[in-house]
């Protein structure tokens, strides 16, 4: 079985890629190593890496019409909310024209993928007060990375229908582990907290900390992708989250009890735009046999432990 994990240098890609490359899978790379890196790849002799934009046409082209894939994992993108309100074209030429590129090329070549997976986020839901978020509730797109995430899930889910694709969409929480970049501000906090106690540097919190997350650790987000594969999913958005609602200032103090000191905090107002309170539904994920083995304290003791 081959497989196409665009963006499969960067932090949720490279892992994905490593257990694709344990579950026997040819695993080829398209990443342009904007944001991932080469060494994030641990089974890099084995793995072709292509360093080229998705959006390179020819490229991409050529690529699907010579590798004939199983599976493709869309998960190329401006990842970060700022740099898409900073560039809005550039963002919507990778995060949407890119996707449709490629669908509207499996289309006319008539490829016999066995799932087209694309990776969308809970940035869609935006800042409205239901909760938990199910993949059917209200959404409210505020940046054109969001705007960007929900179109092409439509059109990627419509793709499915029209033309009998097998396509499917995940909406990723908040998303930590070794690799994810704490470089800046709109990194991961949990990258941030983590090389703010590594480093003795000052943690800048926003906000009282009552702001509440849903957070995933890395190995539990591949469980998950495995399993929508393995099941064959398909005509569905699923939420990939923990189901666990914690308050920014909960996860400080569990960090702060497994690494064994305190943070220094700097005290700044609320981030314009930022969201109060954030927790998923996962009863999708579940009745595919999902189950977190990663809960927060175990997920942090493993990252923390990796960085040592
Ligand atoms: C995440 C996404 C964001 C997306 C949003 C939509 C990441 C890195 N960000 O933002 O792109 O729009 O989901 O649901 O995946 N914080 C601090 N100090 C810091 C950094 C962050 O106090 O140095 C606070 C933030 O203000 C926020 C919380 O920590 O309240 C979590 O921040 P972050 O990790 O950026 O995630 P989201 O805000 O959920």
């Amino acid at each position: 079985m081959k497989a196409l994990v665009t963006g499969g240098a960067g932090f949720i890609g490279s892992h994905l890629v490593d257990s694709l490359v344990e579950k026997g899978m040819d695993v080829v790379v398209v990443d342009d190593l904007s944001m991932g890196k080469v060494s994030n790849i641990n089974n890099i002799d084995i793995v072709t890496l292509y360093i080229q934009d998705v959006r390179n046409q020819t490229f991409m082209q050529s690529l699907l019409q010579r590798e004939r894939f199983d599976y493709i994992y869309f998960l190329a993108a401006v990842a970060s909310v700022a740099d898409s309100i900073e560039h809005p074209n550039e963002t919507h030429s990778i995060n949407h024209n890119a996707v449709l590129d490629t669908l509207e090329f499996i289309r006319a070549i008539n490829l016999p993928l066995k799932q087209f997976l694309f990776t969308s986020s809970a940035a869609v839901y935006g800042n409205l007060p239901e909760l938990p978020k199910k993949e059917d509730s209200r959404v409210d797109p505020l940046s054109p990375y969001a705007i960007d995430k929900y179109a092409t899930e439509r059109y990627v889910l419509a793709y499915g229908q029209l033309y009998n694709l097998p396509t499917v969409c995940v909406r990723f929480f908040n998303v930590y582990g070794p690799g994810q970049n704490p470089s800046s501000p709109y990194s991961g906090v949990l990258s941030i907290l983590t090389d703010c106690l590594k480093n003795n540097r000052i943690f800048t919190l926003y906000g009282d900390g009552s702001q509440t997350r849903d957070f995933i650790y890395i190995e539990d987000v591949i469980q998950a992708l495995l399993l929508i594969t393995e099941k064959h999913v398909k005509n569905q958005v699923l939420n990939i989250a923990n189901g666990l609602e914690l308050s920014l200032s909960q996860i400080i103090e569990t960090y702060e009890n497994i690494v064994g000191d305190k943070l220094t905090i700097n005290n700044e107002t609320v981030r314009s735009g930022d969201v109060k309170r954030s927790v998923a539904s996962i009863g999708q994920l579940i009745s595919l046999g999902y189950s977190t083995h990663w809960p927060l304290k175990r997920g942090l003791a493993q990252y923390w432990k990796g960085e040592q």
